[in-house]
């Protein structure tokens, strides 16, 4: 495919893209010959106030760049919301193509002090919301028997974070949902994949700078530029991509990565079924030596971005 065409006429929905790495799609996609639907509810980082310039600004970038865009503020929490952006996306450019569940909050506190709000807005944005764009454009992907869904996760879920049980709960369940949507809608030609980003943005920038540590690891993350997902997720978009689906991918600045996925990796059997003590005294030491530890994304991750 030419530079310039690689998703040319495809009709593509981004969520949250009025800032951050939704911004850097909407740019890339209309670059490469997309017709995009910037959606953005405009609120605070944890998901408080509104505002509709946000995702107008950045079609008008899209459009000032040469692409073809057009603005929608409806919150991702929201079923009716959902159903207006793909409506939208059908009335302006006559289909829809792929969606990108990508809008976000944030509401970090400690599991034994989170709220039940807290709780349920971060579920409502990240669960729930991808579930209702997904499912509101599933009806165009099944009649035209193609389509793309990619997901926007997080290492806080596929790997452990502290402090954001709601925002991991929900990202892992997403990478679940998306596993499923690849499955139940593979007969329709429909593909389904996850990227984890790691990226600048207004959602990490919030780290402590107060000791020499933490400002040389604000410097290194600071190298992590959002615009680098966009070409995976471009890529994602495209017909190239006919073959890729069910995936967890990560990206970093220049790095990218196949995520694993959930598989046994010990077992243990027994002829005479187990007890308490047999699981006690024969399971656990045969499998202990595979345990996980507690670790953090950034305990995996351990090495600069490249
Ligand atoms: P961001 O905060 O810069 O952008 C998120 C956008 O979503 C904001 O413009 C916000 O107004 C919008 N939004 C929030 N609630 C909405 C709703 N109900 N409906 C519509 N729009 C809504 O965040 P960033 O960093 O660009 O993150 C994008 C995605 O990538 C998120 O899903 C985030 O969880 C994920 N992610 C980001 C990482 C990073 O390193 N920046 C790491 C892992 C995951």
């Amino acid at each position: 495919m030419d530079k310039g065409s690689f998703v040319k006429d495809k009709v593509v929905l981004v969520t949250g893209a009025g800032g951050g790495i939704g911004r850097d799609f909407a740019l890339a996609l209309g670059a490469e010959g997309a017709k995009v639907i910037v959606n953005d509810l405009g609120t605070s980082m944890n998901g408080e106030g509104r505002d509709v310039a946000r995702a107008q600004t950045v079609a008008d970038e899209v459009v000032a760049a040469g692409g073809q865009a057009v603005a929608n503020g409806d919150s991702v929490a929201d079923w009716d919301g959902a159903n207006n952006m793909i409506r939208q996306a059908v009335e302006t450019y006559g289909r829809i193509d792929c969606v990108i569940n990508n809008a976000g909050i944030l509401r970090d506190r400690f599991f034994f002090n989170m709220s039940v709000d807290e709780w349920r807005a971060v579920i409502d944005v990240h669960l729930n919301g991808p579930f209702y764009i997904s499912r509101a454009a599933a009806p165009h992907f099944k009649a035209q028997e193609s389509g793309s869904y990619i997901h926007m996760v997080s290492t806080s879920g596929l790997i452990g974070n502290l402090g954001q049980a709601n925002y991991s709960a929900a990202k892992l369940g997403l990478a679940a949902l998306s596993k499923s949507i690849a499955m139940d809608m593979a007969r329709f030609n429909v593909r389904s994949n996850c990227i984890a980003p790691f990226a600048w943005s207004r959602m990490i920038g919030g780290i402590a700078t107060e000791t020499d540590e933490q400002k040389a690891r604000v410097a290194r993350l600071q190298k992590m530029e959002s615009s680098k997902i966009a070409p995976l997720a471009v890529y994602l978009a495209s017909d190239a991509a006919k073959d890729v689906s069910g995936q967890i991918f990560a990206v970093r600045a220049n790095e990218i990565f196949l995520m694993s996925q959930m598989r046994p990796i010990r077992s243990m059997h027994t002829a005479e079924g187990w007890t308490p003590q047999s699981v006690a005294e024969r399971a656990m030491p045969a499998m202990r030596p595979s345990f996980y530890k507690l670790d953090r994304s950034q305990d995996v991750f351990d090495w600069d971005p490249v």
